[in-house]
């Protein structure tokens, strides 16, 4: 499937009717919206059911086209889903083996069929990944997660169409120790770990909030897992899981994104369900940014309090460092900021194509390949363009753009609000991958838009 026709899915799938919107920008966006569960942990939740031996029951799971994709794909393998309202209900009672085509068939542009490996293998004795997608913002290679199963004792067949795993003696517990804190790798851990015979240690682990919310499933399944201070975790294997009941964490990288747009065009906005600690060093930033924020308990209001804003650096990270994921529509409100700024970003070598667009509108922003911040990172001396330097303010004009990935088209989206004029967003549909409801919230928020086609 090509870049369009999944944008033309998403939009489908979540009801969005059409692939275009055209924003009328300039006014400042104001109101209340729900935070649910997160896409990065929600999509992962429902690939830890496949290992439980009864029904599992996960809440505030949000309306985005990647739940609907590893719906389909657990439907393939026999897994009975039911969602009623926010709640979905995933019984793995008679899980089965599928056909190459309609695992081909399911898995979209979604980078999760790699995660069902291990519960696969450990169910069936087999497992076929397709060619994963994803959104373009580096190689993102699986390098990390293939080595990770053979350490297992997978067997690994790279074809044409995919790739082939089989166990022929079972997965056995091992020593892992990752190059980079990669969150998938360490979610693959975990998913084979839980049910390999024996102990497991895994060093230079991810320790994201999701991968937290993940292990508490896993806990609540019946696993045994141990999380040391020092990136390390261990995992004892255990012959049985049970379902889980449980309430996924909020969406962080929606309520950061929605957060950015506010402090953008000058808005207000109050976002139920965010919560602080998962959040901390995204509110230092926004702080230093001349944003401000006020914690409640059933939420976070986020709102620019009039003045100019302050240019800051920014080095992207590992948990509990400031996520890739909230750089896009930080670049934004930064162009509006008095005087430069530096974005520094250290997880994917490919993160900056989408400022392109946000020059054509008017930004005036510099990427390099050197190390501009306060460590140099893998990406430095490698030509990768990772570095942006971003002067302000701009006065953003509306523009024709095309949507290159979630994140990036978000950020686009927030360029076509502070902008004076008209801007016509194409591949809107993309954007529906992470974020609920999009075209509803923008109603909520007094966006001037109407949907084309
Ligand atoms: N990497 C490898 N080899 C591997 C796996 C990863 O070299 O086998 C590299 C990647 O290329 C990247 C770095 O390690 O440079 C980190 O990648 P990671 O594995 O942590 O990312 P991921 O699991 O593929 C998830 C989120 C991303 C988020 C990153 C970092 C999901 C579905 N995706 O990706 O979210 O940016 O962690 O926090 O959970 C998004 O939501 O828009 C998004 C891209």
């Amino acid at each position: 499937m090509n870049t369009q026709e999944f944008a033309t899915l998403s939009a489908a799938s979540v009801g969005m009717t059409a692939d275009a919107i055209r924003v009328r920008g300039g006014k400042p966006i104001h109101g209340r919206l729900q935070m649910k569960g997160a896409k990065n942990l929600v999509t992962k939740a429902m690939v830890a059911s496949l290992l439980g031996h009864t029904p599992s029951e996960l809440r505030s799971v949000p309306e985005i086209s990647d739940v609907k994709v590893v719906r389909g794909l657990l439907e393939v393998y026999g897994v009975v889903v039911d969602l009623d309202g926010d709640t979905l209900r995933l019984d793995p009672s008679n899980v089965e083996r599928a056909h190459e085509t309609s695992i081909n068939a399911h898995a979209g542009s979604s980078r999760i069929p790699i995660l069902f490996c291990g519960p696969l293998l450990h169910r069936l004795g087999e497992a076929f990944i397709p060619d994963l997608g994803g959104c373009r913002i580096g190689d993102r290679p699986i390098d990390f997660h293939l080595e990770v199963l053979r350490n297992f004792g997978a067997q690994v067949e790279k074809l044409p169409s995919g790739i082939w795993m089989t166990a022929p003696n079972g997965l056995r517990g091992t020593k892992i120790s990752l190059p980079y804190p990669s969150v998938g790798a360490t979610e693959q851990v975990l998913l084979t770990a839980v049910m390999a015979k024996g102990k497991t240690e895994l060093k230079g682990a991810a320790v994201e909030p999701e991968i937290m919310d993940l292990i508490a499933i896993l806990q609540k399944m019946g696993a045994v897992i141990q999380v040391d201070t020092d990136r390390t975790i261990r995992i004892q294997g255990v012959e049985r899981l049970e379902g889980y009941s449980h309430r996924a964490l909020f969406d962080r990288n929606e309520a950061a994104s929605w957060a950015c747009a506010a402090l953008a065009t000058g808005g207000d906005v109050f976002l139920e369900g965010a919560s602080q600690p998962e959040m901390t060093t995204f509110l230092n930033v926004y702080r230093k940014a001349g944003g401000k924020f006020e914690v409640h308990d059933d939420g976070i209001r986020f709102w620019h309090p009039g003045g100019d804003l302050k240019p800051v650096v920014v080095e992207t990270d590992v948990h509990p460092g400031f996520m890739t994921d909230w750089q896009q529509p930080l670049v934004v409100a930064l162009a509006k900021a008095n005087g430069i700024s530096i974005v520094h970003e250290t997880v994917y070598e490919q993160r900056f194509g989408f400022t392109d667009a946000l020059v054509k509108m008017g930004a005036y922003i510099q990427i390099h390949t050197e190390c501009l911040g306060s460590h140099a990172c893998r990406f430095g001396q490698r030509n990768y363009e990772h570095s942006a330097v971003i002067a302000g303010p701009v006065d953003l004009h509306g523009a024709d753009i095309t949507v290159p990935d979630l994140r990036g088209g978000f950020s686009h989206f927030v360029a076509a609000l502070t902008a004076d004029g008209e801007s016509t967003i194409k591949n809107v549909g993309i954007i529906a991958r992470g974020y609920e409801r999009f075209l509803e919230k923008m109603q909520t928020l007094g966006v001037d838009f109407d949907v084309i086609g």
